[in-house]
């Protein structure tokens, strides 16, 4: 089988230096509080919401991404990538325990009916599981080009999404982000190396952002009825507004991603996300991650 899918490889798939010198695998040290409010975005229950939606789909997309890698690199020769993809199961695996230490929590703390949408999640994951190798990498890389809007967006944006935020969601979502863009380049170049053909890769683009969006929303909605936001004329202004902000700003990398010259190295990371890599270079071994500071009208890098 594995010969057979090996002889299938892109055989024009060089290797290109990454933006990054070296994809970091970090422990996710958050001491989340056991009282946290799942409302963690001061007066913006729709904005908390829609992330702690898009939370609750992450333990079971990162296995599914770790788990395509690790089936991918058996057939991949190239040690740089190789080792890139070993980086990208560590971080991404970090991440989900994170997120599903979050979610226990936001379920505990007054959402109990995100357990019927993790059901769900992991039904959906299961079937996605049994598609090719190309279409769940395919799937990957292009989940991984929405990821590069949300980074970019999420920190050039921290200012007015996160002022007075709850300090430890801010600052876990933030660092998930940018080892987002820290490790961007290795989804596609995984789907490069196996295939690089170029119309399954843009439909991978549209299948993997809308499907983790979709369950995303689906989680906001669920919660959002729950305290019966959906009936109040402000509420769902404030919905429409928080939609057409994300979309502005994550669409971009959605269409960038859709044409046929894209890689992920087009991205320029930004100054925050370089400046935060290279203070947590001098962080003592075995200390918290310090926090935001998210009454700072800045929000500098916390280090
Ligand atoms: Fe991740
Ligand atoms: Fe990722």
């Amino acid at each position: 089988m594995a010969i057979a899918q090996r002889t299938r490889m892109n055989d024009s798939y060089h290797y290109l230096p990454k933006n990054v010198g070296e994809i970091v695998v970090r422990p996710f040290s958050f001491d989340f509080p056991e009282d946290l409010d799942p409302l963690w975005v001061p007066a913006n229950p729709v904005r908390s919401h829609f992330f702690n939606g898009v939370s609750l789909t992450m333990p079971y997309l990162e296995p599914y991404l770790v788990q395509t890698s690790r089936e991918a690199a058996e057939l991949i020769d190239d040690p740089r990538l190789l080792e890139d993809m070993k980086a990208f199961d560590g971080q991404e695996s970090r991440h989900f325990e994170c997120h599903r230490r979050l979610n226990k929590l936001l379920r505990d703390n007054g959402y109990p009916e995100f357990a019927q949408v993790e059901q769900r999640l992991k039904a959906s994951y299961a079937r996605l599981s049994k598609r090719s190798l190309r279409t769940r990498l395919a799937y990957s890389a292009g989940f991984e080009t929405m990821t590069n809007g949300f980074t970019t967006w999420m920190i050039a944006k921290r200012r007015s999404l996160w002022r007075g935020a709850e300090r430890h969601v801010t600052s876990f979502w933030l660092m998930h982000m940018l080892e987002e863009a820290e490790h961007k380049t290795v989804a596609f170049d995984a789907y490069m190396a196996y295939s690089g053909k170029y119309l399954p890769r843009a439909f991978g683009v549209l299948h993997g952002s809308l499907h983790v969006l979709g369950y995303g929303l689906i989680g906001m909605f669920t919660a959002l009825k729950k305290d019966g936001r959906l009936r109040r004329p402000g509420d769902l202004a404030r919905l429409v507004r928080e939609m057409c902000v994300l979309a502005w700003n994550v669409a971009p990398f959605l269409l960038h991603g859709l044409s046929p010259w894209h890689n992920p190295r087009d991205f320029k990371d930004t100054d925050w996300m370089l400046e935060w890599i290279a203070a947590y270079k001098k962080l003592p071994e075995g200390e918290l991650i310090p926090l935001i500071d998210t009454s700072d009208p800045e929000m500098p890098v916390p280090f």
